[in-house]
Formats: structure tokens, sequence, C-alpha cells
């Protein structure tokens, strides 16, 4: 029989998300599975990965009982997944050592506060891209090697292996048969020379990172080997692997250089796609690889912003203002303005263009008279006064400002956050129909590898637009609000250090 669809895996920071997608890109079927978070000590973020795995594992089996899923109807899988958190696993059990180390931990703070005081910030920046910060990986296999005993040993001899959560999910499924990750991944780690496309003998020197731990680098589109029936219960080629956000900008048809995403999910994912030659990473923009795909690399800009969505969730769940997320917009519509409210969510640091460890979120402008919709109106606000602030360093970087943003993720289905994005970026907003386009853009991926489509530029059209915000604020008005926005900033500021 012919192949009709593409599965795609997206494992992300709160949950596992899984697409059936169809040839015309639509999603024939979906399976959800939240993923609990641990926070053993102030500003610390774990998962298991035998959860993470195990979600994974109940998606396919959901997947594979559906009864209009006939035998050899998938063509292939797609992985995509949260960056630059760590797992370290045996190699021969394929049972973790340690618990993931989140992306958004900021247990490693100290260790790149002194490689920066030794200088070392600006190789780092010209081989990888990325800055000295807690946020990519390899601080965080430092620590793990120098602070759980016998693990450095036990790597050196060959024991261990490990990798972003890709490369963990790889091996789970391969049945630990391949041990790989993908351009795009280990271009998030610190150790991954983004030029020379290797992993880069002087940064594993620096953060005494054995080579014999980390996975083979492939392009994104290509074997990753076939999922093991014995484990998962299903034989199927993985062809596709890219880190979420940039196989977001792929579902999004941003596939020419100038074109720009961000996503609204945990954080805020600001990617640009900027050709096939690496931009230089400034005004606290990274540069980073978007995509390995039929013999070339695809690099991007990008700004990152730890917390977007996570401001809502704080608010439904540890503050009660709020029974279900969707309420926020009807609350922040009910009021005129914030009255004078802003909310920084630096709840873990701050990432673009920042990039301070030490903020934390901050609240000013609370009166006797602020309101519960005021507080909300104000945190969907910080959502978006974050997102002008990487524009604006986007634009900086590349000398012109972009003709218009695209977004996804679950909050870009808040008109209000949208409208209020529009208003204060004077830019216009693209909402398309699907808001899955991290999936979407791996299955994309996974489909072009094996023939499933055939070109890139088929794949644009198949991703429609929804809605379309303008902008109809006052210059005026922006100019005063944002500069509000910037004091509340400095508040935040180094608050923890
Ligand atoms: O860099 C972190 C990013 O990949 C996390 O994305 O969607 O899981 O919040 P998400």
């Amino acid at each position: 029989m012919t192949a009709s669809y593409i599965i795609a895996i997206d494992q992300g920071t709160t949950g596992t998300t899984m697409l059936v997608l169809d040839r015309a890109g639509q999603i024939a079927h979906k399976y959800y599975c939240p993923l609990p978070q641990s926070y053993p000590e102030p500003g610390w973020v774990e998962h298991d990965p035998e959860l993470i795995r195990e979600t994974v594992w109940n998606g396919l089996r959901e997947i594979m009982a559906l009864p209009w899923l006939k035998e050899g109807a998938v063509a292939a899988i797609g992985l995509t997944n949260q960056r630059e958190t760590i797992v370290m696993w045996e190699r021969d059990t394929g049972r973790p050592v340690y618990p993931a180390i989140v992306w958004q931990c900021r247990r490693t703070a100290e260790a790149c506060a002194r490689l920066e005081r030794e200088d070392h910030g600006a190789t780092i920046r010209a081989k990888t891209g990325l800055r000295l910060d807690p946020y990519f990986s390899a601080t965080k296999l430092q620590w793990l090697l120098e602070n759980r005993p016998g693990l450095r040993e036990r790597a050196e001899r060959g024991e261990l292996a490990c990798g972003t959560v890709d490369s963990w999910l790889i091996w789970q499924l391969t049945g630990g048969r391949v041990h790989a990750t993908d351009y795009s991944n280990a271009s998030r780690t610190l150790l991954f020379n983004i030029h020379e496309l290797r992993w880069d003998p002087e940064l594993l020197e620096l953060f005494g990172v054995p080579a014999s731990l980390l996975p083979e680098v492939r392009p994104s589109a290509g074997d990753f080997g076939w999922t093991d029936p014995r484990w998962t219960g299903v034989s199927l080629p993985i062809t596709g692997v890219l880190g979420d956000q940039q196989a977001a900008l792929f579902g999004q048809g941003c596939l020419q250089p100038g074109m720009m995403k961000n996503t609204y999910g945990t954080g805020c994912f600001l990617l640009m796609n900027t050709g096939t030659a690496p931009s230089p990473p400034q005004h606290g923009m990274l540069a980073t690889i978007a995509w390995g795909l039929g013999g070339q690399v695809t690099y991007a800009l990008e700004g990152s912003v730890f917390n977007g969505g996570t401001v809502v969730q704080w608010l439904r769940d540890e503050l009660g203002l709020l029974q279900r997320a969707a309420d926020s917009q009807t609350l922040a519509l009910s009021v005129p303005d914030s009255g004078g409210v802003y909310f920084v969510p630096a709840f873990t640091g701050s990432g673009a263009p920042y990039w301070d460890p030490y903020a934390r979120g901050t609240i000013v402008g609370l009166t006797r008279g602020t309101t519960r919709a005021q507080l909300v109106r104000a945190a969907l606000e910080g959502i978006a006064y974050q997102v002008l602030e990487v524009v604006e360093c986007m634009s900086l970087s590349v000398g012109r400002k972009p003709a218009e943003l695209r977004v996804d993720g679950g909050a870009a289905a808040n008109d209000f956050l949208l409208q209020f994005q529009a208003d204060i970026c004077d830019l216009g907003i693209r909402r398309n129909r699907s808001l899955e386009l991290t999936g979407t853009g791996a299955a994309f991926i996974a489909g072009l590898a094996v023939g499933f489509w055939n070109d890139p530029g088929e794949l644009a059209g198949l991703v429609t637009l929804e809605r379309d915000f303008q902008p109809a604020m006052a210059g005026t008005e922006r100019e005063r609000l944002v500069a509000g926005w910037r004091r509340a900033v400095e508040r935040s500021g180094g608050w923890a250090g």
C-alpha cells in the first residue's frame, strides 16, 4: 500500500505532542501528554527521562491502534524536541544516570560567570554563535561529570552516552542501535562548531567533555535508524530530526532569508532564516543552525525569551487567578489598560537580549486599586514586550525591519496578545490556521527525506493564513508604554545575584 501519513513526535518542555499528518499537511490525529516538572532547588529544573520516553511510547501505541491507520500507511517519523536539555545514560542498559537537566535550569550560572571572567566568551561566540549562559548544554554536562561521583570515570571508560532529548529518544526508539543528533540540536550545546560542522576539540577540552560521550551529528533530513519493534511495537524509519524552534521555522514556511517566526510556547523563540552562511550574533541575538537538508546547511538568528506561556500557567496554577488559560484573554479585554502595572516574567533569569541569569520575575506599578484583570493584562503584555525587544534587536542585527512576524504555539490562539503584539511592534502579525507548526515542520523534514513530498516549495503552500493582525496604536502611546516597560525590566535585573 502507498504510505499516506507521516508521524511527528514533538517532545516539548511541558509535554509531548504527536501528530499524524497527511499529504496535504492536515492533522489526521493528535496525541498530547503533559510532562511533570521537577524543581529540586530554587532555579533548578529537571525532567525524568524515563517519563519522557514513556510519553512517546504511549503516543506511538495510541497512534498505531487507530483503526483507520492500516499497515504500511506511515511513511516515516519526524522527531523534534525541547533543545539544550541533556540526558546521560548507560550504554548497556539504556538507563539514565541522572534526571534530565532542563534548558531552563540555572544551576550553572556561576560556572558560566567564571568562564566569562576567564575571557572565554569571545571564542565561544565565534565558534558556536552562542554565549556563555546556563541555558545551553555544555555547562550542564560539565556539572554532571564534576558533581556526580563516578560519572567522569565511567564516561572515560566509554560506559556512558549522552545527548539532547532527540538523542535520548533516537537511542530508545532504535533499541540502542543509533546514537545520533542533527546539526540544529548540536548547534545548541556550546560544543559544536557551526562553521566546521563538528564537535569542537578546543571546546570539549574547555568544558571537560569526553568526545566518546557525544552522539554522531547528521543532517536534519536523512537516516536516523528504524524504530525497534521489540521496544516500541512497530518498525518505522526515523528520517527527520531537528530542534523544536527550528522545526517551527520550517513548518511556518520561513524558507527564504529574512523570514521570521515567533513561537509562543513555554518561552518565546523568535527565529529568522539567514540563509546558507551564519550571520554574526550581535545585539543579544544568537547564531544557530536551522537545518541541514539536501546537502545544504541553513542558518538562523535567534532571540530566546525564557518565559512566555509559563506566565499564564503561573497565574492559573500558583496564584489561582485564572481557571483556564483561555480566560486570560477575556479578563485582559475587560479593562482598557493595565493601569500602569508591568509584569516582567523573568522567573528563570532573562534571555535575549539581556542574558541575565540573575534577573527574576518582577511586578511593578501596583496600587491599592489594581485589579485581577489588570494584573492578567499586564502579564500578557509582558510576553509581548519581551518579543518586541527581540524584534528590535533582530532588526538592528540585519539592518532592516522585517516585513511581518509569523506566529504559532499555544498562546498564539490569544487574539488580545497578538493584537497587542502588532500594536507594540508596529508590525503585521500573521497567524496560520494550524498552530501546531513545530510537529508539522518535523514531519515536513522527515517527509522530504523519503520523497513523501518532493520539494520544500510545495510545502509552503500547505500552511495557510487564518488571520492577519495589523498595528492600530498611535506612535506616541506606543513610546509611552515601551518606556514604562524598559524601567520595569531594569528593576528585574540582577535580583538573585
Ligand atoms: O530552547 C528551548 C526550547 O527548545 C523549548 O521549547 O516549546 O519546549 O518551550 P518549548
